[in-house]
């Protein structure tokens, strides 16, 4: 645990990218034990930002947060904040603070002294202590049990105590190392929820860690997807959802279709991706493709829709049909691929297919993705 020294370099927090991580590499061991955790990330975090890391297990994000907090050196590159180079500084001469998984409150101390633990090691006159503590105890709404020790307060309570010690001495960054792991479900939810208010009521940046893509879409102003030290993609959650780049990025974020496809380039110069057997579907671009070319498409199943066969449209066959309530899942083949269709159920009227029909499928153009690596 670590108490950051805040209220330097604010007067930057409105031009300057909060925390810039440039070229960073992370090797641990040497010789033939190097592991290399971090290879040449480079991400700019802007002020304000709810930034999110998320990946797979062992790809690097808590290492990363490590190194922006100074618990860790980089082998290679640099990292400022607000501007200035920090590699050479201490933790505790950060102003930022990170919130733990485990979230190393101090069992038998009050909930206001755990939350003012910061700003005494500080040395904050008792006045201000005094009054930011109520502030804190305010804004995580826990001003009834200020007084109880953490021993007598429930996980998710102990959780807000956990953010509100860390956002006590008003940080520049907070770093959150999937803070919400522990909690139940609905209390997690709760949380989200929670802690996007906390974010946008401070100011401060957060740069969030997570391993599930649904925490990330919901809470993250933008989303780096990381893989084996690296980040994949960098973008918003529409574009990280909507318009993943590769493989990995696609599959690892949601429900999704995976097709291989031709483009074909039409007379018109307008393009279309070919299924085979005569089927195709139109394109918003070309992403730099020749005609002829392979592709591998990607489209979310919420994206594409049923309905009767025509005779210029894309078909296919119906192989199972998965009923979830709100909607259906209709599994189509066509040409030894399957495609995955969502069709939201909301009339009891709308007309219902069987396994076995011949049905027609479409989907927009800009729902349609070429992934790089296809
Ligand atoms: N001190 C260390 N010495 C050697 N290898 C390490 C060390 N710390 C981390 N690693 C390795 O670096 C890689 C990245 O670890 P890191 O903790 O950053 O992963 P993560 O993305 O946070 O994973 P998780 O989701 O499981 O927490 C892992 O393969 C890990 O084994
Ligand atoms: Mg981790």
């Amino acid at each position: 645990m670590i108490i950051g020294n805040a209220g330097q370099g604010g007067g930057k927090r409105e031009t300057t990218a909060a925390v810039s991580v440039e070229r960073v590499s992370k090797e641990f061991g040497a010789g033939t034990y190097a592991f290399r955790a971090l290879d040449d990330v480079s991400v700019e975090i802007a002020s304000n930002e709810f930034f999110t890391l998320l990946g797979p297990s062992g790809c690097g994000k808590t290492t990363l947060l490590r190194l922006i907090a100074g618990f860790e050196t980089p082998t290679g590159g640099d990292i400022r904040l607000a501007g200035e180079r920090i590699v050479d500084l201490p933790p505790f001469r950060r102003p930022i603070n990170t919130v733990f998984q485990s979230y190393a409150l101090f069992p038998h101390m009050s909930v206001r002294q755990n939350i003012a633990f910061g700003l005494e090691m500080q040395r904050r006159p008792k006045a201000e202590i005094a009054r930011t503590v109520d502030e804190m105890l305010a804004l995580v709404k826990m001003e009834a049990m200020a007084d109880r020790t953490i021993n007598q307060i429930s996980g998710g309570q102990q959780q807000r105590v956990a953010l509100a010690r860390a956002l006590a001495p008003k940080p520049l960054v907070l770093l959150l190392d999937e803070p919400l792991s522990a909690l139940d479900l609905q209390l997690r939810k709760d949380m989200q929820v929670e802690l996007k208010r906390l974010q946008t009521e401070t100011g401060i940046t957060f740069i969030f860690v997570t391993h599930d893509q649904e925490e990330a879409l919901t809470m993250s102003d933008r989303i780096a997807v990381m893989k084996d030290g690296r980040i994949l993609q960098l973008g918003s959650p529409v574009e990280i959802y909507e318009r993943p780049q590769t493989r990995f990025v696609a599959s690892f974020i949601g429900e999704i279709n995976l097709l291989d496809a031709k483009l074909s380039i039409g007379r018109n110069g307008k393009p279309s991706a070919k299924l085979g057997q005569g089927q195709s579907i139109a394109l918003s671009d070309t992403d730099g493709r020749a005609d002829g070319e392979g592709l591998l498409l990607a489209i979310r199943p919420e994206s594409l829709s049923v309905g009767p066969a025509t005779k210029a449209g894309a078909k296919g066959k119906i192989t199972n049909i998965v009923y979830r309530g709100t909607d259906t899942i209709y599994h189509l083949l066509l040409d030894g691929q399957e495609l995955r269709v969502r069709h939201q159920n909301r009339s009891r009227t709308s007309k219902v297919f069987g396994i076995g029909d011949i049905v027609g499928w479409s989907v927009e153009p800009e729902s349609v993705a070429i992934l790089e690596d296809g």
